[in-house]
């Protein structure tokens, strides 16, 4: 069975884009593909958390990977911070990566832009997503598009690594939906929807309630044309809109812009703000249930425990091939 791995930071509460990218075809994934599913608190501090927010963040986004259907018998779900293979791996990686070559990934450079006191952490936070992948001999990772070029520089980092020292790394490959893979902002939709934009209006939360929900889709950018079209380049707020609304209802692009022919955005903003409550409203009703739950506290123990005994297997093997720790002589 081939494996697959993926992973959400809990850095702020989860959106749509993070639900129609990623999170919504996780568990589909399940019965075909052996699973693990992280929630990267170590790459969440790669820019300043509030301690107590973090941590609440984390149990949520746990909370959530069961709420959409992540089922522990079939899948492993754990905290990266709770398996200590992860950093270590990502030293050895950091050590096989080139500065150049994290100077030039974009997210790096778009969070980086004109803030001081940026972390070394931010530079360094592809080798540790390598380590993720790398630790479990991934095949497959399911992402939205942003992650891509992080994607393109593990698979970089295993050849080189292979070719270096022994070839035991797997070349994962990338997994991008059709589909909602870059869902845009609504206030600014030329522009990723994301969970740490300042702007309320421009995301809809999981866990919005129907009346926010309903509120952020009227008050969404779109133009003065009145008329429902897909048209990335000249209309891309209503774009988004029709992805979010296919994404939500399994409808194509196609069949929605048919049914809203003549018709104006003030009735398919409308419609759209239900499909998207329908959608969400029986995760959320999950995740209140499993939120508060122990059962969350044991998934998450054996998660690292199995987790921990994987990636510990393949560290040892790498450091091997490294040199690292002392030669044992014969006696
Ligand atoms: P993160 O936490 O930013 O996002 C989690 C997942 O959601 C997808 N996504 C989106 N998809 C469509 N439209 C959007 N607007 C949108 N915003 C986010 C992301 O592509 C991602 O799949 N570096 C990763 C986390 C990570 C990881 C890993 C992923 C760490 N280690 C190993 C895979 C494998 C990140 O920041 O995702």
């Amino acid at each position: 069975m081939s494996t697959i791995f993926s992973g959400i930071q809990p850095s702020g509460s989860l959106t749509i884009g993070n639900y129609l990218g990623a999170l919504r075809r996780f568990p589909k994934l399940q019965d075909d593909y052996n699973c693990y599913f992280c929630i990267v608190d170590e790459h969440a501090i790669t820019v300043p958390q509030d301690r107590l927010k973090l941590r609440n963040q984390i149990r949520s986004l746990a909370a959530l990977y069961l709420a959409v259907g992540i089922d522990p018998k079939k899948s492993t779900l754990f905290i990266q911070s709770e398996v200590p293979a992860h950093t270590q791996m990502a030293w050895i990686l950091q050590c096989v990566a080139y500065v150049g070559e994290l100077e030039r990934m974009t997210q790096y450079k778009d969070k980086s832009a004109g803030k001081d006191g940026v972390s070394a952490g931010l530079l360094t936070y592809p080798p540790l997503m390598a380590a993720d992948i790398l630790l479990y001999s991934t095949n497959v990772v399911p992402v939205g598009e942003d992650q891509k070029q992080h994607i393109e520089l593990t698979r970089n980092l295993a050849e080189r690594f292979n070719n270096k020292y022994n070839d035991i790394l797997t070349v994962p490959e990338p997994h991008i939906p059709e589909q909602g893979a870059r869902i845009m902002s609504l206030q600014e939709p030329t522009s990723k929807m994301s969970k740490s934009d300042e702007n309320q209006k421009a995301t809809i939360y999981i866990l919005d309630e129907p009346k926010q929900i309903e509120k952020k889709i009227k008050s969404a950018v779109t133009d003065s044309e009145g008329v429902v079209e897909y048209d990335k380049e000249n209309k891309p707020g209503i774009t988004n809109l029709l992805n979010i609304y296919s994404g939500f209802s399994g409808e194509s692009v196609e069949e929605i812009t048919q049914k809203y022919e003549g018709k104006g955005y003030g009735e398919f903003k409308q419609d759209l703000a239900h499909v998207v409550i329908d959608g969400l409203e029986p995760i959320q009703k999950r995740y209140y249930e499993l939120y508060e739950s122990e059962k969350l506290d044991t998934i998450l123990d054996e998660g690292s425990d199995h987790a921990s005994f994987v990636a510990n297997k393949m560290l040892k093997k790498a450091k091997k091939a490294m040199g690292l720790g002392r030669v044992h002589l014969k006696r």
